[in-house]
């Protein structure tokens, strides 16, 4: 059978010493084993959000760290600002809104990231939040964070990011660049299969919880914050999925996280030129802020064929999102993805008789 190259945008390709590190026999997540694990994991991600600040274990996908950030940081009425870039960026404003926030949209057109400055001028002392997606991956687009952080200093607002489709696969600074709350799932970067989300908060976003009036029972942060003490969580974690979690984290340091950023670079660099020679080109407006960790192709009206026809190369990457859906695919390098993976895809690419019309 010939080779399946997994390039998705998440779920992404698990390595096998991930997969074998959960063939083992189940144990309790109350058992000593089981906090030595949770230690090591939360250690890992701090790393991986480069902060002092703990990384919460949260048995969800990303989304279910989303809420978290809302109902545990945050009050009905509080005004917060959203740039949205996309799909994923209305999700966290439709979600605030559902939890009774008051949600100033900033809009940008499809395939720009935020500007720092056309934002700010929304942000006023009345502002409680501000809600910066690191990478948009319905458009492939990376925000700056570090100038988010920046603008922010000496502000009362929480700087919360969502970077489901970033950590592990792009630079993250939480302490450095300023950042209250960083969210991340395990399907992604982190190449684990989902089922796992991780939260960090910063003192100013501690202090907040202690206002927040939103209920919260599964995802309340400071009952998370008494058991992360013992190196447990107060419900069951889905242990199989720490496991892998440790596993990945272990291969991503055994590479080194800077070789981990630079491959996930260098992979997209060749993704960019190799789709622009085939006559393509990048849905992202500003080369600058194309996603390191995904590229979305632009291939109008043609992105659902393309995607069936890789499929049946063996390679398998993702269509669009609402409304980008016949225009855009979307070929993830999150994780588990090499050089000699980017070439079968490129090669792949080359072959389809779409090509022509594609442009
Ligand atoms: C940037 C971003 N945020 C949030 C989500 C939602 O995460 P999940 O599907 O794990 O709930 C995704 C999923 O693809 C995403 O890419």
């Amino acid at each position: 059978m010939k080779k399946e190259v997994v390039m998705m945008v998440g779920p992404t390709a698990v390595p096998g010493r991930v997969l074998e590190a959960m063939n083992r026999k189940s144990i309790s997540h109350r058992s000593k084993e089981y906090c030595e694990i949770h230690e090591r994991v939360r250690e890992g991600l701090k790393k991986i959000f480069n902060t002092k600040n703990e990384v919460f274990i949260l048995t969800s996908s990303g989304t279910g760290a989303m809420e978290a950030a809302i109902q545990n940081c945050f009050s009905m009425g509080d005004e917060v600002v959203v740039p949205v870039i996309g799909t994923f960026s209305e999700q966290f404003a439709s979600m605030a809104e559902a939890y009774q926030l008051k949600v100033i949209r900033v809009k940008f057109d499809l395939g720009e990231a935020a500007v720092v400055d056309k934002v700010m001028e929304y942000v006023t002392p009345n502002t409680k939040g501000l809600f910066v997606i690191h990478n948009e991956s319905s458009t492939g687009v990376m925000n700056d964070l570090q100038a988010f952080g920046k603008a922010l200093e000496g502000r009362d607002t929480l700087l919360v990011t969502d970077s489901v489709s970033g950590a592990g696969g792009i630079e993250m600074k939480m302490d450095e660049w300023n950042i209250d709350i960083v969210l991340t799932g395990s399907q992604k970067a982190l190449m684990v299969p989902a089922g796992l989300s991780f939260i960090s908060l910063s003192e100013k976003a501690w202090e907040a919880t202690k206002k927040s009036n939103l209920p919260k029972y599964y995802f309340d942060l400071h009952k998370a914050r008494k058991f992360q003490e013992i190196n447990q969580t107060p419900n069951t974690p889905a242990v199989y999925n720490v496991f892998a979690v440790d596993e990945a984290l272990k291969m991503i340091f055994e590479e080194g996280l800077d070789n981990v950023y630079r491959r996930h670079k260098e992979n997209t660099n060749r993704i960019i030129e190799g789709i622009r020679e085939l006559g393509y080109d990048i849905f992202p407006k500003d080369e600058r802020y194309a996603s390191r960790t995904l590229t979305a192709v632009h291939a109008p009206g043609k992105a659902k064929e393309i995607v069936g026809a890789l499929r049946e190369e063996g390679v398998i990457v993702n269509t669009g999102l609402a409304p980008l859906v016949e225009d855009v695919f979307r070929v993830g390098v999150m994780g588990y993805v090499f050089k000699e993976d980017v070439e079968i895809f490129l090669e792949a690419l080359s072959r389809l008789n779409v090509i022509s019309t594609a442009k």
